[in-house]
């Protein structure tokens, strides 16, 4: 792991003071480091999260890493969202990995040969020809491929590109919204914490206390080849992955009653905001999106209903097996994304955003509660702060008029990428750099606040074209 570029910061009170602040690099280098990761990471189809710890392509990963191509190369932005749903399965999942036959096996865990995607996944309509997990992950992909759109729409209808996106993207919140509502109240649910993407997350310590762990010889991990231990999942949290994982594949990947079912804000929010994504890419094609904005606005009150904590001013996790999960984690932010949010909802997020649960010393955002008893500045999900969350909630400040606030952000952002050397992540006080360096969204969405100062990027009903 690369921990050579640190921030060098003097901590005082709860704000921080650079040693070498002079020496900051300017936005014009940071706009070229940020595209040489990218091109690094770029596989001729498809960009690779990260060249070691991550040598696939992974679903939302790949989302965030077109919003900021887009600026490079609308083209190779297009490409990046093609393959992935090229590897749709005829259920319409989209699934979290979509594998590279040139890796070798043992480059990644849970390899090909553990998800048996084309044989265990066949009754769900895997493809053949190409190997995927079997789980999903976050739907940001209408809400970027929105975004890739309007980076250059001459290219984009040149080349037909809403118009061959739009079925695959329709079929994939088709296959959330009518298979994935196990809880019955409108909203999805998850049934793998890599599903929700923040994997160890401390929200998941309590479902997971339920799942009994795949023995520690029966799997090989991967990740600790290039990652240091203490940045990454415990063995424990990843033989009940194993365990959930091997089962719901057991099942030919039908959804049922697994041991891990839970309805996720940021997950929710994210399909909401593509929703009305999809709706514009609609009536860009010429079909009115009214319904779908209509969904989309029944998802945010079902979202709220359910999920929404007035104690805690966020929104909770919602295990269908147990109840309201009662821990902080920058997953209940993320509905600030949204600005058809009521008000009332909206209003306390950024009080929250600005108090002691989550108002970290480099103007980041943590993962989970600073305060809370799991917390832990470097490892994984349970505490650093990442980068796409960052760029949700500075997304979301702006959707809600909090420009000042959103302007701290996105410098606190653009400084800590920078100097970490897009770092996957990192500690929340002191901008040390976590897990791989050189990440792929972390170097997107990079380039994206570099462009898009403003913040416009219509992610929801409002100040935008109505289909
Ligand atoms: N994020 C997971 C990992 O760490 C899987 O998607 O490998």
């Amino acid at each position: 792991m690369d921990r050579t570029a640190q921030l060098t910061a003097r901590v005082t009170g709860r704000g921080i003071a650079y040693d070498r602040p002079s020496t900051a690099p300017s936005a014009t280098s940071l706009h070229v480091r940020a595209a040489r990761v990218l091109a690094a990471n770029w596989t001729g189809t498809s960009t690779v999260p990260s060249r070691y710890l991550y040598p696939h392509q992974w679903s939302w990963d790949s989302a965030f890493i077109a919003i900021g191509l887009r600026h490079l190369s609308p083209l190779r932005a297009q490409t990046e969202l093609e393959t992935l749903l090229a590897a749709q399965w005829g259920d319409g999942r989209v699934p979290h990995i979509v594998f590279s036959p040139s890796v070798p096996l043992d480059a990644y865990f849970p390899s090909p040969d553990f998800w048996r995607s084309s044989t265990a996944g066949r009754a769900a309509g895997a493809p053949r020809t190409v190997q995927t997990s079997g789980i999903v992950q976050p739907p940001v992909h209408a809400l970027a491929a929105w975004l890739v759109h309007r980076a250059d729409p001459g290219l984009s209808r040149a080349r037909g590109f809403l118009a061959r996106v739009y079925p695959r993207l329709a079929a994939w919140h088709r296959y959330l919204l009518r298979r994935r509502d196990l809880g019955g109240g409108g909203l999805v649910s998850v049934v793998h914490p890599w599903e929700q993407g923040m994997d160890n997350s401390p929200c998941w310590d309590g479902p997971l206390a339920r799942v009994t762990p795949a023995p520690a010889c029966s799997f090989r991990r991967a990740d600790l080849v290039h990652g240091a231990p203490e940045d990454r999942p415990t063995d424990l949290d990843y033989g009940r992955y194993v365990r959930l994982a091997a089962d719901y594949r057991d099942g030919e990947y039908a959804e049922g009653d697994g041991e891990f079912a839970v309805e996720d804000p940021a997950f929710n929010a994210l399909l909401i905001a593509s929703e009305h994504a999809l709706a514009r890419i609609a009536a860009e094609l010429g079909s009115p999106g009214t319904a779908r904005h209509a969904r989309a606005e029944r998802l945010t009150a079902a979202l709220v209903e359910r999920l929404w904590d007035d104690a805690s001013g966020m929104f909770l996790c919602r295990d269908l097996r147990g109840g309201m999960i009662r821990e902080r984690s920058v997953s209940g932010l993320v509905p600030l994304l949204l600005p058809g949010l009521p008000r009332e909802p909206a209003g306390a997020l950024v009080g929250t955003l600005r108090g002691p649960h989550f108002a970290a010393r480099t103007g980041l955002v943590p993962s989970y509660d600073l305060r809370g008893p799991a917390f832990e500045s470097n490892r994984y999900w349970r505490g650093p702060a990442w980068f796409n969350t960052a760029w949700l909630v500075e997304r979301g400040l702006r959707a809600h008029g909090e420009k000042a606030a959103a302007g701290a952000l996105r410098t606190a952002f653009l400084r800590a990428a920078g100097d970490s050397g897009f770092a996957e992540y990192v500690d929340p006080d002191t901008g040390e750099a976590c897990g791989a360096p050189g990440f792929g969204w972390t170097a997107a969405l990079t380039l994206d606040l570099l462009h898009d100062m403003d913040g416009a990027m219509e992610t929801g009903e409002e100040g935008g074209d109505r289909g």
